[in-house]
């Protein structure tokens, strides 16, 4: 999206609270990667999940927390936000960060690898955001349709990745991971998937069967 409608979007519809810019310059002054969702993809999360009333959401890659805490915030107490990191020192971040966002009772964070840790979950998940690595992505969408329930959201960022995924020459291991994911979400009779266009593109997808 252009960057002048994106920063309007913001301004408008998801100008942070302190707590969420805490977050992101602590991410800054750590020297995390700026890679994750932008405050209007963050609210799209938020809002998404307060749509279907999630109650149990599961994320793939936490980072510093930052998309967590939107997330988060649209459970009910009670409800619960599982997120998988293998890197220690994100994890570090990312458990202040949902303690900063007095969060930490809502959120469950695993650190591991994600293909180690999907199988030990048990399935009845209301959302799934996939934000991790994207080689392993054919994957991701297999364990997230296995662990949502009926009803349930399919999420996954990064559908474009910075154009990879309609450059037909670009063969390395995450364009073919993006686009193998895509072509999952549009053809699984299982879910009806669309991409939105924000920022780097993030697939939505409502699993409305439990078999083809
Ligand atoms: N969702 C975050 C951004 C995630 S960036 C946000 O928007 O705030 C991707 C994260 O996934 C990184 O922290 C990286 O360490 C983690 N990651 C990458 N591959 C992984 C894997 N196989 N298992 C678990 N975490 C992984
Ligand atoms: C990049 C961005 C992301 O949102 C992500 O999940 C992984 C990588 C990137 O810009 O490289
Ligand atoms: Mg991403």
């Amino acid at each position: 999206m252009d960057e002048r409608f994106e920063r309007y979007v913001t301004e408008l519809f998801a100008a942070e609270d302190p707590i969420l810019s805490k977050i992101r310059a602590r991410h800054a002054a750590e020297n995390l990667p700026a890679i994750n969702v932008s405050p209007e993809e963050g609210k799209l999360l938020y809002l998404l999940l307060l749509t279907i009333g999630a109650k149990r959401a599961l994320e793939i890659g936490s980072l510093g927390g930052y998309s967590g805490v939107w997330l988060a915030r649209a459970l009910p107490p009670g409800g619960e936000l599982t997120t998988i990191e293998r890197d220690p020192k994100h994890a570090k971040i990312a458990r202040e960060s949902f303690a900063t966002a007095r969060l930490h009772g809502r959120v469950q964070l695993i650190e591991g690898s994600a293909l180690d840790v999907l199988p030990t979950l048990h399935p009845g998940f209301d959302a799934v955001f996939i934000d991790a690595d994207k080689e392993p992505l054919p994957k991701y969408f297999e364990w997230g349709m296995r662990l949502l329930r009926r009803g349930g959201l399919l999420l996954c960022d990064n559908a474009f990745f910075h154009g990879a995924a309609i450059d037909e020459n670009d063969r390395s291991g995450p364009a073919l991971g993006v686009r193998a994911f895509n072509e999952l979400a549009a053809r699984d009779p299982r879910l009806v998937a669309t991409i939105i266009p924000v920022r780097d593109g993030l697939v939505i997808g409502l699993k409305t069967r439990d078999a083809a």
